[in-house]
């Protein structure tokens, strides 16, 4: 008799990791430009904590709210279970990963099955398991679109221009702060293979984890102030944001660029001053870039770092160690 249900983690409420629900739920039909996935591994972001706690529209997109209950999670990795007719770049039994419905809180990834557009989705790299391949897709879209390439032109909810990514070459130093968080480690590496000298900030027990990724400096910020340190860098990928990020503006030489990864608030009258650009995008879904990310990690040019692991019934404990901090890489939890 074919089996018409699957375990999922499940929100009936919002709150700490307690309200992370493992539930049975019905499996979902692909609808149209869709395919089942048997999910092997799912990655843990931010959004997912996020909604949790309460959020349920992401900044610029009031049509995609989602409402309890919900399904939360945007990252995994698995195999095509079944294709909806009109979809015809995947086949039953193709290992895929991808970012799922982003920007919305609407990924439903945290299950044994997800329904994913098809054009979210990219060909698991033959190199590496699910749980690695689960690490990257939000984590690296979100250092490839700010660094590499936007590859779309819908506008960002943050700024009125299109963010515009900084050419990165041998001339180039790249100061990278929060580097060995999820988007950190792959936004050092992205760095690193264009050619940049890549200026790697974080806490003391990450030095050597960069060092072997590839950073040129360690700055452990526990220490010292790496603005007090740092002068005439091109560009600042700031991945933790928030209300510090503008002490980095003076660690920029003129002509030079911030990325806040995370929104913050900037003085114009102070960075038309310094004759730099502050700039921050909103990651997008992208099938086709995470191609492209994927043939660096089958090459092994980048790679992902495993934090820890947990079961996907386990899903409260992979938040209780989120909220702990100090990310070293990707939380990602695993499907049976
Ligand atoms: N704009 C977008 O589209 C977008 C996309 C993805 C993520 N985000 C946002 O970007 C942020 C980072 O995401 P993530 O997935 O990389 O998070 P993460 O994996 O939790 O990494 C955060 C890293 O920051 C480090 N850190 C914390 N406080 C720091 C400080 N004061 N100075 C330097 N490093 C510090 C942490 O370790 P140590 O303190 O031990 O060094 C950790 O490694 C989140 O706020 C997320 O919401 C935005």
């Amino acid at each position: 008799m074919p089996i018409h249900t699957m375990r999922a983690i499940r929100l009936h409420e919002h709150g700490g990791p307690e309200v992370l629900r493992d539930e049975e739920v019905p499996i979902p039909e692909p609808g149209p430009g869709e395919v089942l996935v048997r999910v092997h591994a799912v990655g843990v972001n931010p959004p997912d904590w996020y909604l949790r706690d309460g959020y349920t529209t992401m900044p610029g997109e009031p049509d995609a709210t989602v409402s309890l209950p919900v399904i939360p999670g945007t990252d995994v990795s698995g195999v095509v279970e079944a294709v909806a007719s009109d979809v015809e770049d995947f086949s039953v039994g193709d290992e895929v990963f991808g970012l799922l419905r982003f920007p919305s809180f609407d990924g439903r990834a945290y299950a044994e099955y997800v329904a994913a557009p098809a054009s979210h989705l990219a060909r698991k790299p033959a190199g590496i398991d699910h749980v690695h391949a689960a690490g990257a897709p939000m984590a690296g879209l979100t250092a490839w679109q700010f660094l590499i390439e936007v590859g779309h032109d819908r506008p960002s909810p943050f700024q009125e221009a299109r963010h515009r990514p900084t050419a990165l070459d041998a001339d180039t130093t790249v100061l990278v702060n929060g580097a060995a968080g999820g988007v950190g480690h792959f936004a050092l590496q992205l760095a690193k293979w264009k050619g940049a000298r890549v200026i790697a900030v974080a806490s003391g027990a990450h030095e050597s984890f960069l060092n072997e990724l590839g950073a040129d400096e360690f700055i452990d910020y526990t220490k010292s102030r790496p603005e007090e340190l740092v002068h005439d860098v091109d560009l600042v990928l700031d991945t933790v944001g928030g209300p510090d990020s503008k002490l980095f503006l003076r660690t920029l030489k003129r002509g030079g660029a911030l990325f806040p990864v995370f929104p913050a608030e900037f003085d114009d009258e102070e960075t038309s001053k310094l004759d730099v650009t502050v700039s921050i995008a909103q990651v997008r879904s992208n099938g086709a870039q995470l191609a492209e990310l994927g043939r660096l990690l089958d090459a092994g040019t980048v790679r992902v770092a495993i934090d820890s692991t947990f079961s996907l019934a386990d899903a409260r404990a992979a938040h209780e160690r989120a909220a702990r901090g100090h990310i070293q890489g990707k939380i990602v939890l695993t499907v049976a």
